[in-house]
């Protein structure tokens, strides 16, 4: 027992080591899963695993450990393009091991000593980045993305129903989303008892919200005697790389409030949980230009900055290290630009500006009483490491790599590139049968032409899964059922990755393997099982996500 609590540094080397040699050689660079693929059944695997009276021997322990790395995806490989989920910088999870090892809880400073310090320090940092006041702002690491949504609609109804911290709320209470928002949006008016019915989902148009529509919809919510504690924005959403126009929103947010004499303002929240990373671009010297970023790709760039900066004008915004930042699951933090509106939650809190150690107590206003150092140490590590410059070589090479992607696969009358026009580091792919190589998908396409494409792409997705339950495999990516295009699904194929390698000549063998792979696919002959994909939009019941 003496060896499962610290002893000394060899200690931890040795017992890191251990682990290391059993997990570490199934993690390869051309391998999308830890293991082959395998179809496991949950109720056999649970029989398998028993909790002795006696203590396990360590190294068994390991080695059994060691097995549940199974079907666990890879994400350091570059061609697992399964969603934009980052391959964690190596310091960021080291410097998260050693700060959980101190066991703080960064509820407080006391048990945390400088370390909670940190997420103070990422906290100014972004809201420096943001263009705000960093005196006035502030803002909390929190659970996930959708943490960081129930902060800005809790903080919205705080301002919209001032009493309501005591005496609940008792007025109507609507949101305004749009139909490109995170089934998030939605499911915090349950969470937090206005009822997912008042999140009014606004129809976008070319993937941006119209100030008409948002205006049209407080209007409608003031004349029915309603309260609108919350307006949510786009900066970046899911499967559409646009952000929303802040300041226009803004500006007649305001107007209305004057106009119509209002007791409160309406909280405006962009939900940026990947499109924050631009604002780390800001600092690139684009004339200089020592990166030698291509034309191409410097105004793609320099437009989706200029797009980012108008978080400045909203009330709050968030960043997901875990998505865009090169940090694990999950290191989420929300910004506010008046710091009064979030240390108020809870009905108290305050800071002065000569505080001393010993007096920052976080937990007087997070939803969490217990916190996780690892989303800010993590932040924090990897803001450091990368720097600006380390991301806008990022970013650069991955913009240089979609355009590559999209480029390619556009020549080719096999496969229609569906968001095509649009400037994202995604794609989405609708393979064609042999049979429809010359149709034209348009919005008059029947519905069994393109159920037959749907599941012609599904088939690929599942053909993919086959094959990995026979070997190695180095590509991988999802299939969506819900993405349309031109009015319909289509099952695209979607390839999507926030893989730090991923540049010009990666994409080309990500190319070169997805035909190799399609032509594999459409020469097979057996039957292929049909795998089971989680879309998270049709899980949720959204049509138009
Ligand atoms: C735009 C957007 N907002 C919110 C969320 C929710 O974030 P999380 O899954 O970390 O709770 C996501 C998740 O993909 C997202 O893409």
């Amino acid at each position: 027992m003496e060896d499962l609590f610290y002893k000394n540094k060899e200690q931890i080397t040795k017992i890191v080591d251990s682990f290391g040699v059993k997990i570490l050689p199934n993690k390869q660079s051309d391998s999308v899963f830890y293991s082959k693929y395998r179809k496991f059944k949950y109720d056999l695997e649970l029989e398998k695993i028993h909790f002795d009276y006696a203590p396990q021997d360590v190294d068994e322990f390991i080695d059994e450990f060691g097995d549940f790395f199974e079907n666990v995806m890879n994400f350091d490989a570059p061609g697992v393009m399964y969603n934009v989920h980052p391959n964690p910088n190596i310091y960021s999870q080291v410097a998260s091991f050693f700060s959980s090892l101190a066991n703080p809880n960064f509820c407080m400073d006391l048990p945390s000593g400088k370390l909670l310090l940190i997420e103070k320090a990422v906290v100014n940092y972004l809201n420096e980045l943001a263009g705000w006041d960093v005196e006035k702002a502030s803002g909390t690491f929190t659970f996930g993305g959708k943490g960081t949504l129930l902060y800005a609609l809790k903080i919205g109804l705080d301002k919209a129903n001032p009493d309501s911290q005591k005496r609940g709320i008792t007025s109507k209470n609507f949101i305004i989303s749009n139909d490109l928002g995170h089934p998030s949006h939605i499911e915090i008016c349950n969470w937090l008892g206005i009822g997912e019915e008042n999140c009014i989902r606004l129809k976008t148009h070319n993937a941006v919200i119209s100030v008409t529509d948002i205006e049209n919809a407080f209007v409608s919510i003031i004349e029915q005697g309603g309260r609108l504690p919350l307006i949510i924005l786009n900066g970046m959403t899911t499967n559409n790389h646009s952000f929303d126009n802040v300041k226009a929103v803004k500006i007649i947010r305001d107007k209305l409030v004057k106009k119509y004499k209002l007791d409160y303002t309406p909280h405006i929240h962009v939900d940026s949980v990947l499109g924050w990373v631009y604002l780390l671009l800001s600092r690139y010297d684009f004339e200089k230009n020592p990166l030698e970023i291509s034309d191409k790709t410097a105004v793609i760039l320099q437009t989706k900055i200029k797009a980012a900066s108008q978080v400045k004008y909203a009330d709050s915004f968030a960043s997901d290290f875990h998505k865009t930042g090169y940090c694990s699951y999950t290191s989420s933090v929300f910004l506010i630009k008046d710091k009064k509106q979030l240390f108020s939650i809870e009905g108290k809190y305050s800071e002065s500006k000569n505080m001393v150690f010993s007096e920052y107590a976080p937990y007087d206003y997070t939803l969490e009483s217990s916190r996780s150092p690892h989303g800010p140490i993590s932040a924090y590590t990897t803001l450091k490491t990368l720097g600006a410059e380390g991301f806008t070589k990022i970013l650069a090479n991955h913009t240089d790599a979609y355009l590559y992607l999209k480029d390619s696969f556009s020549h080719q009358n096999n496969v229609v590139v569906c968001n095509l026009e649009e400037e994202s580091n995604l794609l989405f792919l609708a393979f064609k049968p042999k049979k429809y190589l010359n149709l034209e998908i348009t919005e008059e396409t029947s519905q069994t032409i393109a159920d037959e494409i749907k599941e012609f792409n599904t088939g690929f997705y599942s053909f993919i899964l086959e094959k990995s339950k026979k070997g190695k495999l180095d590509i991988f990516f999802s299939c969506s059922r819900s993405y349309k295009y031109r009015g319909k699904s289509y099952g695209c194929i979607k390839i999507y990755t926030f893989n730090s390698h991923l540049d010009e000549s990666t994409a080309k063998i990500i190319c070169v393997r997805i035909n190799q792979l399609f032509n594999e696919y459409t020469n097979h002959k057996k039957e292929i099982e049909a795998h089971n994909f989680f879309d998270y939009a049709e899980i949720k019941g959204l049509e138009n996500v």
